[in-house]
């Protein structure tokens, strides 16, 4: 694949290939040829784990990471995005992570001879957190299919919802929704069905969480407190003693502790929070190889 733009671009071997991969680079394994490799990290919306776990990623695989800031560079001054990732393919840069807050950013990127992450484009996708999160249920559960996941929250802003809920399905998996009904689009009612939360931790295997995204909630308005939030829709403690032994406790990160989830159940047991942040990184290692080796994957198809 020449980009990672979003989950629906993937067929299912491909997913499936980069999951491989990303187990392989968890087990220390290194990316293949000596070519030297420049990337650019373009976070032209705050972020924490994808950005930094793209430059580790880029790191251990010796790619050398140009540095970018949005506020320090000539998009200040009016350029274009596509001016200023065309002009990084004209310094030499192999691959650009973009974040940004339109949808579909990455539309006129398209053309370009660099190649294109998606890091998260607006309320649309979020391939790579989709990735790593579909690579924590296989390593926990080695399948997909037949999986209760539950996704609670903010489907309405999230990404992240938007690019798990589909290729879940299409994986096997069986989809619920919980959280404010508000905030469950009619379109989702095509992957899976909305339940009350006091019911769907009863049957979950996999509860997915979302962070309540305030900074996309002054257009529509939506308010809750945080103390309401929490004992509404929130996994309290008393919710998730009732979940069932072994299912485990997701989140795309950051959480507001005590909204989304209570704060002592982040690091518990049954959380793979911080694995999913531990796994990001080996997926994002999976990712650039991927993008990296579109030439030589078509030549591999051309002989077939
Ligand atoms: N999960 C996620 O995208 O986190 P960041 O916003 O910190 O990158």
């Amino acid at each position: 694949m020449k980009h990672l733009l979003s989950m629906e671009d993937l067929s299912t071997l491909e997913i499936e290939q980069l999951l491989d991969r990303a187990a392989y680079f968890k087990q220390g394994g290194k990316l293949e040829g000596d070519k030297k490799l420049y990337a650019v990290n373009m976070f032209f919306e705050p972020s924490t784990r994808t950005h930094h776990s793209f430059e580790m990623a880029e790191k251990k695989l010796g790619i050398e990471t140009i540095s970018f800031e949005p506020g320090e560079s000539s998009v200040t001054k009016g350029e274009t995005l596509y001016d200023t990732v065309l002009t990084m393919q004209a310094l030499g840069v192999d691959i650009a992570v973009i974040r940004h807050k339109e949808e579909h950013y990455y539309e006129p990127l398209k053309a370009l001879d660099i190649h294109v992450i998606n890091g998260g484009d607006g309320c649309g996708q979020h391939p790579s957190q989709c990735l790593l999160d579909l690579f924590t249920i296989k390593e926990e559960f080695g399948t997909f299919s037949g999986k209760k996941v539950v996704i609670c929250g903010d489907i309405l802003h999230s990404r992240v919802a938007n690019s798990n809920m589909q290729v879940l399905k299409r994986l096997g998996a069986d989809i619920y929704f919980s959280g404010p009904r508000e905030w469950f689009d009619a379109s989702c009612a095509a992957y899976g069905t909305y339940l009350d939360i006091d019911q769907v931790v009863e049957v979950a295997d996999v509860l997915m969480l979302l962070r309540v995204q305030h900074e996309r909630h002054q257009a529509d308005g939506a308010v809750f407190s945080k103390a309401d939030y929490h004992a509404q829709y929130g996994l309290t403690i008393e919710r998730a003693a009732k979940m069932k032994k072994d299912a485990i406790i997701m989140h795309p990160s950051p959480v507001n502790r005590d909204v989304e989830i209570a704060g002592c159940l982040v690091e518990s047991e049954q959380s793979r929070i911080v694995a999913q942040m531990q796994n990001g990184v080996f997926m994002r290692m999976a990712i650039l190889e991927a993008v990296l080796n579109e030439k030589e994957a078509e030549m591999r198809v051309c002989t077939l």
